[in-house]
C-alpha cells in the first residue's frame, strides 16, 4: 500500500475560514492516515490511538487478571461511557444506554412502545433502511400503518406537511433520520421536534451519522429518544452504539420487551421492578473493551470540539462535490437545503463492484449504497446504485482532491473503454 503519511505536506489550499487545526498531529495519531485515504467514515471511522490503547489495555487486564476482576478494578472508567456520551449530546449520565449497536438501540426502544392494531408510525422518507423494515414488521405482526411524510421539490421532508399529518393522524410515534446513509441530506430533526411537543407525540431520533460529526443537542431537538453508533463519525470501535431515553419517557414507565437482570430486579417469584434509568435498556453482559473505547472515542471528539469539527467536515465534503460535479459521466446525486459529508454520485457505464475496486485499487476507501438502502429516494433520484465517500475533519484538502482526480482518471479510462482499445 501507499504511504499517504506525506499528504499533508503537500500545498492544498486550506479551506477558507477553517479554524486553526494542527491535522498533522491529528494525522500523526490515527495510524490508518498512513495506509489508506479514508473517505468511508460513514461506514466507520479511523480510530484514533487512545481509543485503540483503550481497548487493548482493557483486553489484556482481562487476560491478565481475569474478565469480571478487570471490570471491577475499571468500574469507574467504565462509568466515563455514560458521562462522557451525556456531555455529548446535553443529557444526563442515567438517560444513557450503551448498546452493541444503534440497529439494536432502536429496535430496543421500539419493543417499548406497546404498539396496537390501528396505530400509525409518522416517518420520513429518508428514515433509515433498517428502521423502515422494523416498521413494516410491526405492520406485520401488530397492524399498525406505517404513514410518510412527503418532500419538497428541493429534496428533505416538508416540515409543515409532516406537521400537519401529525395533527390529522395522531401517530403512536414519529421517526426521523438526521442523515441518512445513502445521501448527504441533513433533516430539520429540531423542527420536526417542535412539532412533536406542541402536539405530546412520541418522538424518536436515528442521529446514527450525525453524531462525531454534528453537536447534537437532545434537548434542543425535543426527542424522546435517540440512537447512535459509536463507529462512524466518532470513530470509535465497531459493535458499540447508545440509546437515549428522556426522563418524561423513563417516567412514563417505558420498558424494553425483553428485559434482564441488569434493567430490572426479579423482587418477588411473579414480580420484577425497571430500574429508573435508561440502563433498563441495557443488558448485563458488556463488552468492557470496546465500552472503554467508545468513552475514549467521545472524549477525543469532545476535545476536538464538535462545533469546528462540524464546520471542517461538510466543508471538506462540499469541496468534494464540487470537483466531482464537472467530471463527464459523474452525477453527484446529493441534494437538500443542508448537506453533511456524505458524498454520493452515480457514474455512467460501470457496475458498482468494479468501480469500487478501482478505488481500492488506488488505496481509497469508499461504500456502495444500492436501491435497497433508500426505496424512496433512489427511485426519486432513479439510480440502482451509488458510490458513497465520506471524509472526515482528519483527512486533508490534499486528499480530497486526490480522490476527485482518481475517479476522473477511473472515468476517462471506461470512455476509452467504450472506444475500444487504441
Ligand atoms: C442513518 C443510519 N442509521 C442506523 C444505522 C445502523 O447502525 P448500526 O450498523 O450500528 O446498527 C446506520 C448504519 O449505517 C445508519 O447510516
Amino acid at each position: 500500500m501507499k504511504d499517504h503519511g506525506s499528504a499533508i505536506n503537500s500545498p492544498a489550499e486550506p479551506l477558507p475560514g477553517t479554524p486553526h487545526w494542527d491535522i498533522e498531529a491529528l494525522r500523526a495519531d490515527t495510524p490508518g492516515c498512513r495506509n489508506v485515504i479514508h473517505f468511508n467514515n460513514a461506514g466507520c471511522g479511523l480510530m484514533a490511538t487512545p481509543v485503540l490503547d483503550a481497548v487493548l489495555d482493557h483486553l489484556r487486564l482481562e487476560a491478565r487478571i481475569g474478565g469480571y476482576e478487570a471490570s471491577a478494578a475499571r468500574a469507574a472508567d467504565i462509568g466515563e461511557f455514560h458521562t462522557e456520551v451525556a456531555a455529548l449530546i446535553n443529557a444526563a449520565p442515567r438517560n444513557i444506554a450503551f448498546a452493541g449497536s444503534a440497529t439494536h438501540a432502536y429496535a430496543n426502544a421500539l419493543s417499548a412502545i406497546p404498539f396496537e392494531p390501528g396505530d400509525t408510525i409518522l416517518t420520513t422518507r429518508d428514515d433509515f433502511v433498517s428502521n423502515q423494515i422494523a416498521f413494516l414488521s410491526l405492520r406485520k405482526r401488530f397492524g399498525v400503518t406505517v404513514a410518510h411524510a412527503p418532500d419538497t421539490p428541493e429534496g428533505g421532508v416538508d416540515v409543515e406537511a409532516m406537521a400537519a399529518l401529525m395533527r390529522s393522524l395522531r401517530p403512536r410515534l414519529v421517526s426521523a433520520t438526521h442523515i441518512p446513509t445513502n445521501s448527504g441530506l441533513v433533516s430539520p430533526i429540531a423542527e420536526i421536534g417542535r412539532h412533536c411537543r406542541e402536539l405530546d407525540l412520541l418522538y424518536l431520533v436515528d442521529a446514527c451519522q450525525s453524531v462525531g460529526q454534528y453537536p447534537i443537542d437532545v434537548a434542543e431537538i425535543g426527542c424522546d429518544l435517540l440512537t447512535a453508533t459509536c463507529r462512524k463519525f466518532l470513530r470509535g470501535p465497531r459493535a458499540s452504539g447508545f440509546l437515549y431515553a428522556s426522563d418524561s419517557f423513563l417516567r412514563a414507565g417505558y420498558e424494553p420487551l425483553f428485559i434482564d437482570m441488569h434493567g430490572a430486579r426479579w423482587t418477588a417469584p411473579d414480580r420484577y421492578e425497571a430500574v429508573d434509568s435508561a440502563a433498563r435498556f441495557e443488558e448485563w453482559e458488556f463488552p468492557y473493551a470496546t465500552v472503554l473505547g467508545s468513552a475514549a472515542a467521545v472524549r477525543y471528539a469532545r476535545g476536538i470540539g464538535m462545533e469546528a469539527v462540524a464546520h471542517r467536515t461538510p466543508a471538506l465534503a462540499a469541496r468534494l462535490r464540487e470537483a466531482l460535479a464537472p467530471i463527464p459521466g459523474v452525477r453527484v446525486l446529493d441534494r437538500g437545503p443542508r448537506l453533511a459529508a456524505l458524498v454520493t454520485f452515480a457514474v455512467e457505464g460501470w457496475e458498482p463492484q468494479p468501480f469500487k475496486a478501482a478505488m481500492d485499487a488506488r488505496s481509497i476507501n469508499s461504500a456502495l449504497s444500492f436501491r435497497e438502502f433508500a426505496q424512496f429516494d433512489f427511485t426519486t433520484k432513479n439510480v440502482d446504485w451509488c458510490l458513497r465517500l465520506s471524509p472526515h475533519y482528519y483527512n486533508t484538502e490534499w486528499e480530497v482532491d486526490e480522490v476527485a482526480a482518481a475517479v476522473a482518471d477511473i472515468m476517462s479510462h471506461s470512455r476509452d473503454t467504450r472506444r475500444g482499445p487504441r
